[in-house]
């Protein structure tokens, strides 16, 4: 029965990044989903781009994490009242891992929820989480956000504490972040808290850099989405073929990347479909939008969200922003 249920979710899984990958690959301009760029493969190569000099974001957020988890722990323990602490997109939450530390020490009365669509990363969190944090109450939730957070409501009917971290609101438009914190809202209470991390508008130089790296990591993550369509979708794309092109655009805070076709092609995609690309033509691959202070408040107060602290780094290159619910 488990097993037929895993064949069923990974035969639909599947056709859905098909489906998409022909539906973006068919339209004027190309694109594709950055949401696919983590496979196995594209988790390993992540995990190179945040070593990578270039790549600040890890480090500034892991200082906020290591250096203010007492005070972000005061500023969401109101009054010592029990709460959930839900993680969206938990990873292996090594930044997670000091506040969660600093709230068992406090003994605060929380559970950890982390949420993540890799069901290896859930795994991973309810094996090791509890050998390094013995007293850590955690329940790992592996799907989809907003499914996940029904369950979580389902579970408990504790206030909650959202985590979204990472910058991860970055793969978003302005507007399309809009319209999540949006949705977001529906699934919290008055009170409720959420945690978001933005990367903010710094010199566009660093910021380029962090996109476009000389040793080609940035260029492999993007590379490594076609490769994955070879793999699962019978794509027969010749990776030497495109190249990796990121740009960053100060004024709107959109930092774009793009993989360039280097000549004119065909591509096949399994055995029905095939899609010409034209020398230069680019495939818009993924935006990690970069926001002022201003942008920040101006997103999420024109929700509602009532402003509660900001923590930033050292530099002030990133910012872990708390919101409340009105
Ligand atoms: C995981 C979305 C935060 O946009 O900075 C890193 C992904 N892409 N280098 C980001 C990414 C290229 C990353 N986020």
């Amino acid at each position: 029965m488990n097993n037929v249920l895993t064949k069923n979710k990974m035969l639909s899984s599947t056709q859905k990044f098909y489906s998409d990958v022909i539906k973006g690959l068919k339209s004027s301009p190309k694109s594709m989903s950055s949401k696919y760029f983590y496979d196995q493969q594209g988790d390993q190569i992540f995990q190179q781009i945040m070593a990578m000099d270039e790549y600040y974001l890890t480090d500034c957020e892991m200082e906020i994490l290591k250096e203010q988890a007492a005070e972000i722990s005061k500023t969401i323990a109101l009054n010592k009242s029990p709460f959930d602490l839900i993680e969206l997109g938990a990873g292996d939450a090594t930044k997670s891992i000091h506040l969660l530390k600093q709230l068992i020490g406090e003994g605060q009365d929380f559970r950890y929820m982390p949420i993540d669509i890799s069901e290896n990363v859930i795994r991973n969190l309810e094996t090791k989480l509890p050998q390094a944090l013995p007293d850590l109450n955690i329940t790992g939730l592996n799907g989809d956000y907003f499914d996940m957070l029904n369950r979580a409501s389902e579970i408990s009917d504790r206030r909650k504490v959202v985590l979204f971290m990472g910058a991860n609101i970055g793969n978003m438009t302005v507007t399309e972040a809009r319209a999540f914190c949006t949705k977001l809202k529906s699934y919290l209470a008055p009170d409720d808290l959420l945690i978001i991390g933005f990367d903010l508008k710094k010199n566009p130089h660093q910021i380029l850099a962090a996109y476009s790296d000389k040793q080609g990591i940035t260029k492999s993550f993007n590379i490594n989405l076609l490769h994955r369509i070879n793999r699962e979708l019978g794509g027969d794309f010749e990776t030497e073929n495109f190249d990796h092109y990121a740009s960053y655009d100060p004024e709107s805070g959109a930092c774009k990347s793009y993989l360039i076709s280097l000549k004119d092609q065909v591509v096949r995609l399994g055995d029905t479909e095939s899609v010409s690309f034209l020398k230069n033509e680019y495939i818009y691959m993924e935006i990690s939008q970069k926001y002022s202070l201003q942008e920040i408040n101006q997103l999420m107060s024109g929700l509602e969200f009532t402003q509660v602290k900001n923590f930033f780094d050292s530099g002030k290159m990133f910012v872990d922003s708390i919101w409340k619910m009105r």
